[in-house]
């Protein structure tokens, strides 16, 4: 397992300086959605991050993004998002990453997220613990959700059948504040290190969420589906906490959906 992570931070670590430097020039932007960008870097750590994966792995799978991936029914099935924050990117905006994430039989077993303008390395392997740049990490202790800094996204081909403004208004009136800060691998570290004490989305994909999932659960945090069940990755509902105001924040979720559900 240490080794696929390693090869794994290493081709992380090369897209991440095909990001920063494209960050750095003017970005070609294309449209695959009304507002669902991608830019060029979005392919080009693609095309580097598949090329490398099928280099050193050639009988796993690939899922990505941008669909160069080769997807197939093998026992170890990598999920990238070469660029995970493409709106952020576009705009200037520092906060977007590298995601690549192992799974094994549907579990993630591997997950490496880098921020390559932080120069922050996430890893984590299971059952051996989170890391940021090598050093341990843990969610945060905070076991109310009234002293809680969350959350949250918002998946562009969502955006005029969500009922997220609902949960995003009520998690504001409970708690220190929502944060929507456009890239969810990110926001999944930042649970893991307990910058945030808990993050949710409706409508995320696989590559997503394949590696930060791992980082939470490594961590010593909890990851559900809205219900309080397993999350199958690319799931309709993702909850992730410190687990300490899991049960709280479910509860009030509940609450929230029922209330939609009445509305409709
Ligand atoms: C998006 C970001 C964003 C989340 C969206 C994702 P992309 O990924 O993670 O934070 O709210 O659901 O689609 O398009 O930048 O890779
Ligand atoms: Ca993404
Ligand atoms: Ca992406």
């Amino acid at each position: 397992m240490i080794e696929f992570l390693e090869v794994a931070v290493g081709i992380a670590r090369e897209a991440g300086a095909i990001l920063r430097e494209g960050f750095a020039h003017p970005k070609k932007i294309t449209y695959k959605g009304e507002v669902d960008l991608v830019t060029e870097s979005d392919r080009r750590s693609e095309e580097l991050v598949v090329a490398r994966l099928k280099r050193h792995f050639p009988d796993h799978g690939i899922v990505a993004e941008e669909g160069s991936g080769a997807a197939a029914r093998t026992k170890y099935c990598w999920h990238v998002d070469p660029l995970d924050g493409t709106t952020n990117f576009a705009h200037g905006y520092p906060c977007f990453a590298v995601s690549i994430g192992l799974v094994e039989d549907g579990k993630p077993i591997v997950g490496v997220v880098f921020n390559p303008v932080a120069d922050e390395m996430f890893t984590a392997v299971r059952g051996k613990g989170a890391f940021l740049n090598d050093k341990r990490i843990h969610v945060s202790r905070v076991e109310k959700l009234a002293q809680s800094l969350v959350a949250t996204g918002f998946p562009t081909h969502l955006r005029k059948k969500s009922s997220n403004m609902e949960y995003y208004w009520q998690f504001t009136l409970r708690t220190h504040g929502v944060r929507r800060d456009g890239s969810a691998s990110l926001d999944l570290c930042a649970v893991a290190c307990g910058r945030f004490e808990a993050y949710w989305e409706f409508g995320l994909s696989s590559w997503d969420t394949a590696a930060g999932v791992l980082l939470v659960e490594e961590a010593g945090g909890k990851v559900t589906d809205l219900a309080g069940g397993p999350y199958p990755l690319g799931g309709p509902s993702l909850i992730s906490s410190n687990g300490l105001i899991h049960a709280e924040l479910q509860e009030v979720a509940f609450g929230i959906a029922d209330r939609v559900a009445k509305d409709e």
